[in-house]
């Protein structure tokens, strides 16, 4: 791919959204307009449409729901454009928030009939929490939904958002005809193609001659459009970046209609990526030698490619596949020789990367959640917070005789992030407990473990609500308490495990010398 080497070009984002409310098909109308695709049904391939992107799990497969994290990369209108995809699931938060580290803005994707739905809210409470920008799509807009006014409110009640939507639909949903470019007055008039499988042509019609073209529903978009001006709801650059305002524009995803604005404004108003803030307070400047760090691991993905794969955002400089960088936790050189872009199965060789980019290290044994790898002067990035796990599991090996296989797989599922692992001297090695923030991430662990490693495990339930935080003097003052158990997380960190709050509110109570401290919500 010829692609600029300007990072102020470069667009990082990721589609933040409740699942079913159009992510898969707008990642897809996205790849149809940038031309990455010929046809829509390449990408989603649902409904035993061609082809697949994100169902290398058959546990995916069978409940369409995304697992994976993974990057396409396209080039559109000499930009570079990375969109990062999200798991859907609720279940996967863990795994979403580490994602959002990874992208410098988010489009908020809403079912125009369901408005707001909680796990488009907790996202954006994570885009919120991280400070990133965020652009709203009202999707759906060919079928029957909420009027667009009434979606306003909820935006800006809901999540504190002023929505300063810059177009505005010609049509109620349900008879979409185009939109109001708010900004130039004209009206975009979509057309529909075939099941919306190709590019849906686009004429931009003068003001004055909206209302031949679209009749009395272009009437109704500019009064809408009036009030949206008398309350202050113009788009403003500054408010947008400092989180206090989105910009929103309405789309059928299904139709492709509203996509080529979501293209413009992503390269128009999303910001290009700047300086990463390091452990030491300092930051890495776009253009300082080469750093990066990884946000995902993940193996299995393909019986084909059994391997592991780093995922990692390039910070600042140049990447170019075979230099060798220092990895920054063990201080060990790390061969990049095997760098890909991956986007589900496809997988393409990436020689050359720069900041905002997404790079697929093959076989990165040593890289972890977190890490940082660098050329040059040294540099630590802070870690990615993890969520408080809420579910709590005792694991092992069906078969006594597969222990070792049962070790290496938990091994990895904790280098993952897939559960966080806890241990303790009590338990043993032969029974480690499995934290999640949702249940469904056991079931993760369970398919993967029989399907990669041929070790079936056995799970029991354990009757603890609430992790805290507590450090090496908490352990025994804890471990003395009725109902209560510390662990330690593969990072080092003590993790105190309580059935309820009120048994913690207690203990803290009962032993004001000890550290007992909360762990980051998952909201
Ligand atoms: P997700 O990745 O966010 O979970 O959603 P996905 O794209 O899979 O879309 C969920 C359902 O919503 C799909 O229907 C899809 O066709 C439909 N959809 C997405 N965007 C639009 C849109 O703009 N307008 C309309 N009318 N529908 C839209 P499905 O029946 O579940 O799947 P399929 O069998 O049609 O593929």
């Amino acid at each position: 791919m010829s692609s600029p080497t300007d990072t102020r070009a470069r667009r990082t984002f990721a589609v933040i959204s409740h699942p079913d409310a159009g992510k898969s098909t707008l990642t897809e109308a996205l790849a149809l307009h940038a031309r990455v695709i010929s046809e829509a049904g390449a990408v989603h391939g649902k409904s035993g449409r061609r082809g697949t992107v994100s169902d290398w799990m058959e546990m995916e497969r069978s409940r369409g729901i995304s697992i994976t994290s993974a990057a396409l990369q396209f080039d559109y209108r000499d930009h570079v454009v990375n969109l990062v995809d999200t798991p859907g699931h609720s279940d996967f938060s863990e795994d979403t928030y580490r994602v959002l580290s990874a992208v410098d803005s988010a489009v908020m994707l809403v079912d125009a009939a369901k408005g707001l739905e909680p796990q488009t809210l907790k996202l954006f409470q994570v885009c919120a929490h991280r400070g990133i920008p965020v652009i709203t799509v009202i999707n759906k807009w060919d079928r029957p939904g909420l009027d667009p006014l009434a979606l306003m409110d909820e935006i800006e009640k809901e999540i504190g958002l002023k929505p300063t939507p810059l177009t505005w639909p010609v049509g109620q949903s349900g008879e979409f005809q185009g939109v109001l470019d708010r900004r130039t007055g004209h009206f975009i008039h979509f057309t529909r193609t075939a099941g919306g499988a190709t590019r849906a042509p686009e004429r931009h019609v003068p003001a004055d001659e909206a209302a031949d073209v679209a009749g009395d529903a272009w009437a109704a978009a500019l009064e809408g459009h009036e009030l949206l001006e008398m309350d202050d709801a113009d788009h403003d650059q500054e408010r947008f970046l400092a989180g206090r305002t989105t910009p929103v524009l309405f789309a059928s995803a299904l139709q492709n209609f509203g996509v080529a604005q979501l293209l413009e404004v992503l390269l128009e108003l999303a910001p290009a990526p700047t300086a990463t803030p390091t452990v030491d307070g300092g930051a890495r400047e776009v253009d300082d030698e080469f750093s990066a760090f990884v946000f995902k691991v993940q193996s299995g993905m393909d019986t084909n490619h059994r391997d592991r794969l780093a995922y990692a955002r390039v910070c600042s400089g140049v990447f170019q596949r075979g230099m060798v960088v220092n990895h920054g936790e063990t201080g060990k050189p790390f061969a990049t020789k095997y760098a890909q872009a991956v986007f589900g199965r496809e997988r393409t060789v990436v020689e050359t990367a720069l900041p905002g980019d997404i790079v697929g290290l093959v076989n990165a044994n040593a890289l972890r959640v977190g890490d940082t790898i660098y050329e040059g002067t040294p540099v630590r990035f802070p870690p990615i917070a993890s969520f408080a796990p809420e579910h709590f599991m005792s694991a092992r090996a069906a078969d006594t005789g597969r222990f070792k296989q049962f070790r290496r797989g938990i091994e990895q599922m904790d280098q993952e992030g897939v559960v966080q692992v806890l241990r303790s001297d009590l338990r043993g090695d032969q029974a480690p407990v499995l934290a999640a923030v949702g249940p469904m991430q056991f079931e993760v662990v369970s398919a993967r473990m029989e399907s990669e490693y041929g070790a079936a495990i056995r799970l029991e339930r354990l009757d603890y609500q609430l992790a805290m935080l507590t450090d090496a003097d908490g352990v025994d003052v804890l471990n003395g308490v009725r109902g209560v158990e510390v662990m330690r997380r593969s990072d080092g960190a003590f993790l105190a495990l309580f059935p309820d709050k009120w048994r913690a509110h207690t203990a803290k109570r009962d032993h004001p010398e000890i550290v007992l401290e909360q762990l980051p919500a998952s909201g």
